[in-house]
């Protein structure tokens, strides 16, 4: 009967497992702070990526993560066709072709020596609008590698606006743009930062926004939509399932929730001490992200739990 009136339920098309691909690995290599989860090398990308479409994931979300030493201050690995997230696409696009959906951050942090976001002036602040342009020539690329959808991270004023018209003027108009809308300068990065060998040394609270903030997040929305946004996200998603329920009751597009590093691993930590039960905490907080009003969730845990959930067709 309780299967009967639920309101709400988990199936694996709602499910994106964001991946991390290395440059220069041997083999795949643990990361510490997100026990289960690794840098990928390109073949164990492919193997585990097989794995996670098979397990019936909505999509797979992909972050490159260069040699040291092919960091710059402009972040040239990002538009690169050699770099490692380009080539990561170009080899699954080839593996599932329009299987899965292909998604790719598109973002400079991973890229860039100093590991902001965006370009840096030479006070060391970042310059929005000097950024764009480097966005617009990483997505060109991306797309051109073979990227279905792309997910703007950086939080760059008209960031949308700016890679929405550089992929219709290089002929990649059915590329869609899942917006990160509301995303907050979040402690919760934290083991990101390791998954991805960041090199920043301070915070990004000049272009994300601020966790005291609800309003602003519907103003995000507006601009977002108006710049030609297919998808609208919001990140974190525990901590901000009130702003997640806000886009989700304003949002016309499809609205995208990202259950962050830190949220996998405070999960993850605790169920290892045997302080919670680590199946029943998994899926109730992705319960919770899709009842606040996720039709897609970005987990670390999406090819486990589809496994788990695969006789559930969805919505
Ligand atoms: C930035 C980016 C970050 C995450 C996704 N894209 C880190 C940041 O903003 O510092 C975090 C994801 C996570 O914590 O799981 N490219």
């Amino acid at each position: 009967m309780r299967r009967l009136v639920a309101q709400t339920d988990l199936a694996p098309r709602h499910l994106v497992l964001p991946m991390f691909v290395a440059d220069g690995l041997d083999e795949p290599k643990p990361i510490a702070s997100m026990p289960g989860v690794v840098q990928h090398t390109l073949d164990s990308l492919r193997t585990a990526a097989e794995e996670a479409v098979a397990a019936g994931v909505g999509g797979l979300m992909l972050f490159g993560v260069p040699r040291a030493q092919d960091k710059d201050a402009l972040g040239s690995g990002a538009d690169s066709a050699d770099g490692i997230l380009n080539r990561a696409l170009a080899a699954l696009r080839a593996d599932f072709g329009d299987d899965t959906v292909l998604m790719a951050d598109t973002c400079l942090d991973e890229f860039t020596d100093h590991g902001h976001c965006g370009v840096v002036d030479d006070q060391g602040r970042v310059d929005n609008d000097a950024t764009l342009s480097r966005y617009q020539a990483m997505a060109v690329a991306q797309a051109r590698a073979g990227a279905h959808m792309l997910g703007p991270s950086g939080m760059m004023d008209g960031q949308i606006a700016a890679i929405r018209a550089a992929l219709d003027e290089a002929g990649h108009t059915d590329t869609a743009l899942l917006a990160y809308t509301a995303k907050y300068a979040s402690a919760f990065y934290g083991p990101f930062r390791d998954a991805v060998d960041s090199s920043l040394d301070g915070d990004r609270r000049t272009y994300q926004q601020d966790p005291a903030n609800r309003a602003e997040a519907l103003r995000e929305l507006e601009l977002d939509l108006a710049e030609g946004a297919d998808l609208v996200m919001v990140k974190p998603a525990m901590g901000y399932l009130d702003i997640l329920a806000d886009v989700a009751a304003h949002s016309p597009a499809p609205v995208a929730a990202y259950q962050v590093s830190g949220e996998y691993s405070m999960i993850s930590a605790a169920a290892e001490r045997g302080w919670i039960d680590r199946r029943s905490a998994v899926l109730e907080s992705l319960t919770s992200i899709r009842r606040a009003g996720a039709s897609i969730v970005l987990t670390y845990w999406a090819a486990e739990v589809a496994g788990w959930v695969s006789g559930s067709a969805g919505q």
